[in-house]
């Protein structure tokens, strides 16, 4: 009986009621169980939708019969649409319905205003996305600045940004400003003005781009936040990822400043001690860049999530074993992939790539003789060559391994194909980008770190991290379930 109550209330009256020239709308709110209020809006034509809210607005008849029907659900006996399963998967409602309005123009108003949220929701998504973008080619392009040794050629930092040298007289002040650090000093004391010009324009080039993405990202978002466009829950983490991004600014000259203290260097004329910024605030540095590109993509899907499309394909996998299966390989792929990224830093840090080039052994061995220096003690996963690429080509082959069990685990489920079409693009971009990545990461290291191949290996890590975070945030939503409606 309950269960005949539900249907005709939220699957046959809306259908039939929708055709009638003259509609009107109800707001019901909802609560969930973590005690959020959602509301969700559906269309009647006026005389019953008078008996619609007359028979709804009671919590004694509404609650008994959706009780039993999210049990029905939980047990997986039967199939009902979408509509029905985010009204009893997600949320418990509250039984509280109120009447929005009593004639077609205001609904009409109400319609465009929920399919406004949802394509403004499109809108900000692509607007995260782009500037995701934006990141991913300002951490290549700070790879080729490294790569070029280009990094340390600007020895002052000003948050509005320095202006490019304009006339011969300007660009030897710059030049005489670098001449006093130690990378001029020590490595580069031979160089002329013309071939300090590349170096100093492209890491202006770095710093300008991210001032770029700072505009592009914190502009639009005063303008949406002013305009009430930003969807609850979202304004709090956007303007902390502001925030994110700025202290980036800050890190990265703070990762500079490493290369240009003199003290660091003193007393290393003769010896090996190579100019460069500290291992340690590189892969600080490396490593924000990563977490801000993974917030925007992940602040970017959810957003594309609250389209009703997408929130469809997902919702239908909420009771799926088979998923609940799988989630714990797929977070710990990623997981071992984001540690193998993070190893990379101290590779690129440490030069280490400019050692033992021969693969797969290590100067003829399977474990380099140096690979631990005593004196070092846990220095050495940080700071010990040897170790630092001993541990990176071994995090590399166990991304692999973690990327070959996820098909295991999925072929043991019934095959890919059993999975939420999101998971499955995941899981095979995964697949292909850690193929690529790894075979790039030994060309690279075999050809002694060619400037093209350095930077393709980096844009290779991030395309590779992006389709982990990809199949990670499509398994975790199909858990978590997803709001009603874009509020
Ligand atoms: C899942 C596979 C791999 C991932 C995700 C990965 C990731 C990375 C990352 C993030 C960096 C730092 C890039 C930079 O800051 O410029 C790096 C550097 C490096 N990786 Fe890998 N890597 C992988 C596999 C390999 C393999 C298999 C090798 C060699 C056997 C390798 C050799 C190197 C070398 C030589 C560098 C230093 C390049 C430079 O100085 O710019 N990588 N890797």
């Amino acid at each position: 009986m309950d269960f005949f109550f539900f249907v005709l209330l939220e699957m046959i009256l809306p259908l039939l009621l929708r055709r009638s020239s003259s509609i009107q709308r109800l707001s019901i709110h909802l609560r969930d169980d973590l005690g959020h209020h959602k509301s969700r809006i559906l269309s009647f034509s006026p005389p019953l939708a008078s008996v619609t809210h007359g028979l709804i607005n009671s919590r004694r008849i509404l609650t008994p019969f959706v009780h039993p029907l999210r049990r029905f659900m939980s047990q997986g006996s039967g199939t009902i649409d979408n509509h029905t399963n985010l009204m009893t998967e997600a949320f418990i409602p509250t039984g509280d319905i109120h009447k929005e309005s009593s004639s077609s123009s205001s609904s009409s108003s109400s319609s465009s205003s929920s399919s406004h949220s949802t394509s403004t929701s499109n809108y900000l998504g692509y607007w995260l996305l782009g500037t995701a973008g934006m990141v991913f080619a300002m951490v290549s392009l700070g790879g080729i600045t490294r790569l070029t040794r280009s990094g340390l050629s600007i020895v002052e930092w000003r948050p509005e940004g320095e202006k490019l040298p304009q006339t011969d007289e300007e660009w030897r002040v710059e030049f005489e400003k670098y001449k006093s650090f130690p990378e001029y000093k020590r490595v580069n004391s031979r160089m002329s003005l013309d071939e300090f010009k590349p170096i100093y324009f492209m890491e202006w080039a770095h710093r300008m781009w991210g001032r770029a993405l700072g505009v592009v990202f914190g502009v639009p978002l005063v303008v949406f936040i002013v305009r009430g466009m930003i969807p609850q829950g979202f304004t709090l983490r956007l303007a902390g990822l502001f925030l994110l991004g700025g202290g980036q600014g800050a890190i990265g000259w703070w990762m500079v400043k490493s290369g240009l203290e003199h003290e660091r260097f003193e007393g290393a004329e003769n010896s090996h001690v190579r100019v460069s910024v500290s291992p340690y605030r590189l892969a600080t540095h490396l490593s924000m860049a990563f977490s801000l590109y993974s917030l925007l993509l992940w602040n970017a899907w959810d957003m594309f999530l609250l389209s009703a499309k997408e929130r469809q394909s997902l919702i239908t996998f909420a009771e799926s074993s088979v998923v609940s299966r799988l989630r714990p390989f797929v977070l710990g792929s990623a997981g071992v992939i984001a540690t193998t990224v993070f190893s990379g830093a101290f590779v690129a840090g440490n030069d280490a790539g400019h050692a033992y080039n021969d693969w797969p052994l290590f100067a003829g061995q399977i474990v380099p003789e140096d690979i631990w220096i005593p004196s070092l003690g846990l220095r050495n996963f940080f700071e010990n060559t040897a170790c630092v690429q001993f541990v990176h080509r071994n995090l590399a082959y166990s991304s692999l391994a973690s990327v070959a069990l996820l098909h295991t685990v999925c072929a043991r489920q019934g095959g890919l194909n059993k999975f939420p079409i999101t998971v499955q693009r995941g899981i095979i971009f995964m697949s292909v980008l850690v193929t690529f990545q790894a075979s790039l990461g030994i060309v690279t290291l075999m050809l002694y770190v060619p400037v093209e191949l350095g930077a393709l290996h980096q844009a290779g890590s991030l395309a590779l991290w992006t389709s982990a975070l990809y199949t990670v945030h499509s398994i975790v939503r199909v858990r978590r379930g997803l709001p009603l409606a874009p509020m």
